[in-house]
């Protein structure tokens, strides 16, 4: 057991040095978001951050507020589906305020 056990964790410790040197190398030029990407070109000119409109979406739940944004959004600004799954995708993860 204890030789599997060492084993494992020596297999452990490379994958989480894989990891870290694929951050590293993926460094400053990593690719935004899609959701960011397609907010700036779509949402920016406007809305500098989402930081206001999501205020009014906070209490709702996680299933509530996307529902909410997938029915509003299609008819502000945001036909194309991929794109606006891809922003609704990005306000979810990154910016429900804290209650
Ligand atoms: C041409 C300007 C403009 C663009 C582009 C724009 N918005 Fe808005 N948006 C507004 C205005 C004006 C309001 C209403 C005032 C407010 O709530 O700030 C608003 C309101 C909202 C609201 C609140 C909805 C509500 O019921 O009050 C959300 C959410 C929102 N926008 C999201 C977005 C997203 C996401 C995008 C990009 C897909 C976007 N907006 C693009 C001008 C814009």
């Amino acid at each position: 057991m204890s030789r599997t056990g060492s084993a494992f964790r020596a297999m452990l410790g490379l994958g989480a040095g894989a990891l870290v040197a694929l951050a590293a190398s993926a460094g400053p030029a990593r690719a935004q978001p899609a959701g960011e990407a397609a907010y700036q070109e779509l949402c920016a000119s406007c809305h500098r951050t989402p930081a206001r409109f999501m205020r009014r979406y906070q209490s709702m739940t996680s299933e509530a507020r996307r529902a909410e944004l997938e029915r509003f959004l299609p008819r502000h600004y945001a036909p194309d589906e991929a794109r606006r799954r891809a922003i609704i995708d990005w306000l979810e993860e990154r910016h429900v305020p804290a209650r």
